[in-house]
């Protein structure tokens, strides 16, 4: 990123530009005297330092990111008419920040929490933001739960700690988190690094090709490290050791020429199977089995270069799930549909009403071109030019072309639960994950429950979380009964 920071020697200045003669000495009313508010170098000083932090970003506080290239590997043109995907060797720059979901911004970093996966691309029609997990699910299925489930993760009201109580109650009462809870307690809930997990855009999104043709896609990135996971145990040691593993590691890892690197892969449905498929395929708690929908590879995402400046960077960045680019749009997953909305409102309000014209998040293969202007930070970059359209000055027109397809819609407006398919209930993939399990993974996976669930303190609430995975697996349910008993 270029930087106007004058670095030569010469004096120190204040933001102003004028010289300051001391940094070490206030101004004082005589040698021994109180100080002045005449002082204007130490009262800036203090004032701006009082300002360095912005809030932290709700959810996923604590997060490290890297710059990097897309490189399209094969012709997807069939299925989606986005201009960075349009031919094999098309590369596009891109900036990934990982992160971790429940700890806040000084939180460490080896603990048992799904891992962000924000990718933005810079394409020459806008920026393209998928703004995933290394999960390929997720707890929960409607936006309006999100809140609610977020405080059980974080800090209670009046203890100000994460209590197990709160968590076990909001899962053992949300049975649809079954599959993403039983993901997370098994080996690939805390990765060794970010470099050795995968990432996966989770939900589904709409491709549409130059023919009007519609299809539902789910993104996966396989890690080229391979993936490699921490135990329960060694993590708690590392956690404490070296609370920034996962940021070092990351960087260091660039800084020795060892870019990590991801295969992109994607599952594509036509539009047509959507109404009929075994599960519903707008529900974020499921996946679509390799079986139904075998992934097609159709690229290589690869990280080459670290921020300059963590806070203006990473801090800083903005991705929101709404960035699309033609040729890809949403589906009607009710959590997307959520995000679509809360993302860029946590950006206005996390970084500011020009969070977007910031270096990391503006488009780089294109310029922003509309009416808006002005506001907090606005760095007066349209200079005299028109903030109005239709104009008949030469300024920006609409293109009358949406981005992505209509959607088919029926029926009458409601608070709906979102529509079950032949095989959806909370628990069937749940239990098909218990079963692909090896003896050891799931020894461990019942480990990792029992020491938790072991710590709620009401009885009600531990069976209730405990039936959940029983009706997954009933082998699962009566071993993790007996090892919570155990422990309790
Ligand atoms: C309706 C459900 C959800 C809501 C309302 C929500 C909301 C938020 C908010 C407000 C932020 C902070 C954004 C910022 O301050 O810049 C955030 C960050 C994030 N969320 Fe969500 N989220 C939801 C579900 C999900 C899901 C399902 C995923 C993954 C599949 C996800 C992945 C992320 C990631 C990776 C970040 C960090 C982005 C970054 O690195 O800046 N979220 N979320």
């Amino acid at each position: 990123m270029s930087t106007e920071f004058d670095t030569t020697a010469g004096p120190l200045t204040t933001e102003t530009g004028a010289p300051v003669s001391s940094n070490n000495q206030s101004e004082a009313a005589g040698p021994g005297g109180p100080l002045l508010v005449q002082d204007q170098v130490l009262l800036a000083k203090l004032a701006h330092f009082n300002r360095e932090r912005i809030p932290e970003r709700v959810v996923h506080a604590r997060g490290a990111g890297a710059y990097g290239t897309f490189t399209a590997t094969a012709d997807v043109t069939a299925y989606t008419r986005a201009a960075f995907l349009s031919a094999p060797g098309k590369a596009t720059e891109t900036f990934l920040r990982f992160s971790t979901v429940a700890g806040n911004l000084g939180s460490a970093d080896a603990v048992r929490d799904p891992r962000g996966f924000a990718l933005k691309f810079y394409t020459e029609e806008g920026n393209y933001d998928l703004v995933g997990n290394n999960t390929p699910v997720f707890f929960i299925r409607d936006a309006i739960k999100f809140p609610d489930f977020i405080h059980t993760q974080k800090r209670d009201p009046y203890t100000g700690s994460q209590e197990a109580d709160n968590v076990w109650d909001f899962w053992g009462l949300s049975p649809e988190s079954t599959h993403q809870v039983t993901w997370l307690f098994g080996d690939r809930g805390i990765p060794a690094s970010y470099r050795h997990m995968d990432g996966f855009g989770s939900h589904t999104y709409q491709w549409v090709n130059a023919a009007g043709e519609q299809f539902w896609v789910k993104y996966h990135f396989k890690t080229d490290q391979g993936i490699e996971n921490l135990t329960a145990e060694d993590a708690a040691v590392l956690a404490g050791q070296d609370p920034d593993s996962h940021h070092r590691d990351l960087r260091e890892a660039i800084e020795r020429g060892e870019y990590p690197s991801w295969t992109v892969q994607v599952q594509i449905m036509p539009a047509a199977d959507a109404a009929t498929y075994r599960f519903n395929p707008f529900d974020l708690t499921k996946v679509w089995p390799n079986a139904d929908y075998p992934r097609i590879t159709i690229g290589k995402l690869e990280l080459n270069r670290n921020p300059d400046n963590v806070f203006a960077e990473v801090e800083q960045s903005a991705f929101s799930p709404a960035n699309f680019v033609p040729g890809i749009g949403p589906s009607p997953d009710k959590m997307l549909q959520g995000r679509l909305f809360a993302y860029g409102d946590a950006h206005r309000y996390r970084v500011g009403i020009n969070a977007d014209q910031l270096p990391v998040n503006r488009p780089h293969a294109t310029t922003a071109r509309n009416g808006n202007r002005d506001g907090l930070g606005y760095d007066g970059r349209h200079a005299g030019a028109k903030n109005y359209e239709p104009n008949s000055f030469g300024g920006p027109n609409e293109t009358g072309q949406p981005l992505w397809a209509p959607v088919q819609v029926s029926g009458p407006t409601g608070e709906w639960e979102t529509p079950r398919h032949a095989e959806d209930d909370d628990f069937v993939q749940a239990g098909d994950l218990y079963r692909l399990m090896t003896a050891g993974e799931q020894d461990r996976l019942i480990a990792n429950l029992a020491g938790f669930i072991a710590k709620v303190t009401r009885d009600d609430i531990a069976e209730r979380a405990i039936a959940n995975f029983a009706k997954a697996d009933a082998d699962f349910g009566a071993r993790l009964t007996e090892a919570v008993a155990k422990l309790r």
